[in-house]
């Protein structure tokens, strides 16, 4: 169940119609459900119950401040990659005590910013990142709590590029090599290793290779105890997948939850996961409406006024978003192509698709576009990034207004304003 549905052959996000925000907003625009985005949350929330965890909210996937402030008042933490995005949690009211820094490659003016506003843990990812940590506390007189992030060597059965589980990714520390890392660790005096993290992928629909890697973190976190390091907290990485395609199953988070509550049974540890699209992706639709029809031979093209700069996932990872006429009719139906304005063959939103036989005005959702949509639009071709709408029930507000080509400017005219007529 989302909160998307048809009443009277239109489409309606919770109790509002789309064609009123699109006829207020202009297209294209994203439209999130206050209500999925809780109802998510609390699947994670409630099926860990009593044990003592953390949901930390994967501000990647979608970091509008009006969403983030709404799972911090559910009681939310933060999992971020910048300190960009420590600046946005903060901003929405996130607490950064249950904030966890995560990623590659965090800068020492990132480190700073986080320990300056005690956040929870690090979850850090190599030997040389340790040692700045631990240099950095030391300055500012206080011990960063750490969770070394280990490559468990588990395969996640997902597009490649959001793959990070395997020995060849430039993710975590090899869990063959991590016990010395904790031992030598464990002998700096500004870091306390009492965690240990992982993340194996993204858009897993099958969770069985997020519980082999759990599997195998517990063996290592029995080993790790032995030899006297204190493992009270373990992080599991992202969450389960969404169904991009209408014949596809979504992964029940309860009984993901239970599965894992089930491993974690009597080896007192405070769990936490840090998920992202399962919370915000089938929460969110991109609405835009249809330009022109085209033929060229035999092809059939939709253009549409949403593009690549706005949901790149079908360019980038070829992946599928059901795209639904925000009008239902009964008429004939065509084979298409769902383009963009953008000047790339590579700006696609779906591929000889079937689909109503539209006209220009038609408006168009494009489905399960919560997620890394709007977080990695660009101004590609100087197009100004699109609105953002959040729904609660009957009442809706713009969360983001759409960009203005004055937005397009600014940050040049402030460097070069002599330039500018
Ligand atoms: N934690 C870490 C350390 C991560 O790297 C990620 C996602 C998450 C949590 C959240 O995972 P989720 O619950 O959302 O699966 N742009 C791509 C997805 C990139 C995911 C990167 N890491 C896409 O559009 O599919």
């Amino acid at each position: 169940m989302t909160d998307f549905e048809y009443r009277d052959r239109r489409l309606f996000c919770e109790e509002t119609s789309l064609e009123e925000i699109a006829k207020m907003t202009g297209t294209p625009c994203y439209v999130y459900s206050n209500r999925t985005i809780l109802d998510r949350f609390d699947a994670y929330n409630l099926a860990f119950g009593d044990i003592p965890h953390t949901v930390c909210y994967a501000v990647k996937a979608n970091s509008n401040l009006a969403l983030l402030n709404l799972l911090a008042n559910a009681g939310a933490g933060f999992d971020i990659v910048s300190g960009g995005e420590l600046y946005r949690v903060l901003k929405a009211g996130g607490d950064p005590r249950k904030v966890v820094f995560s990623g590659v490659g965090k800068t020492s003016d990132e480190i700073d910013f986080a320990l300056s506003h005690n956040i929870f843990s690090f979850n850090c990812e190599s030997e040389p990142e340790l040692e700045l940590i631990d240099s950095i506390a030391g300055e500012r007189g206080v011990k960063a709590r750490v969770a070394m992030r280990v490559n468990p060597d588990v395969d996640a059965a997902t597009h490649p590029y959001i793959s990070t589980g395997l020995r060849e990714h430039k993710f975590g520390i090899d869990i063959a090599e991590v016990e010395d890392v904790y031992r030598r660790g464990m002998a700096l005096a500004n870091v306390a290793l009492e965690s240990v993290s992982c993340h194996i992928g993204s858009q897993l629909l099958d969770t069985q290779p997020l519980l082999e890697a759990l599997r195998k973190m517990l063996g290592l976190i029995d080993r790790l105890r032995a030899a006297g390091a204190p493992i009270s907290h373990i992080d599991l990485g992202g969450g389960v997948g969404v169904p991009y395609r209408s014949s596809e199953q979504r992964p029940d988070i309860d009984a993901f939850v239970q599965d894992l509550r089930g491993l974690l049974a009597g080896k007192r540890l405070h769990a936490m996961v840090e998920p992202g699209r399962s919370i915000v992706g089938e929460a969110g639709v991109l609405l835009t409406r249809v330009l022109y029809r085209k033929r060229n031979g035999d092809k059939e093209f939709v253009i549409v006024d949403a593009a690549m700069n706005d949901l790149i996932r079908p360019a980038l990872y070829q992946s599928h978003h059901e795209i639904a006429p925000v009008a239902l009719s009964d008429g004939e139906t065509i084979r298409a192509d769902v383009v963009g304005p953008v000047c790339e063959t590579g700006d696609f939103l779906a591929r000889d698709r079937e689909m109503p036989d539209l006209r220009g005005g038609d408006l168009l959702a494009i489905m399960t576009a919560g997620a890394y949509g709007f977080a990695q639009a660009s101004n590609y071709n100087s197009r100004p990034r699109p609105a953002e709408v959040l729904v609660d029930g009957k009442g809706w507000r713009i969360v983001r207004r759409r960009e203005s080509y004055d937005d397009l400017i600014q940050p040049e005219v402030g460097a070069r304003a002599e330039i500018v007529q």
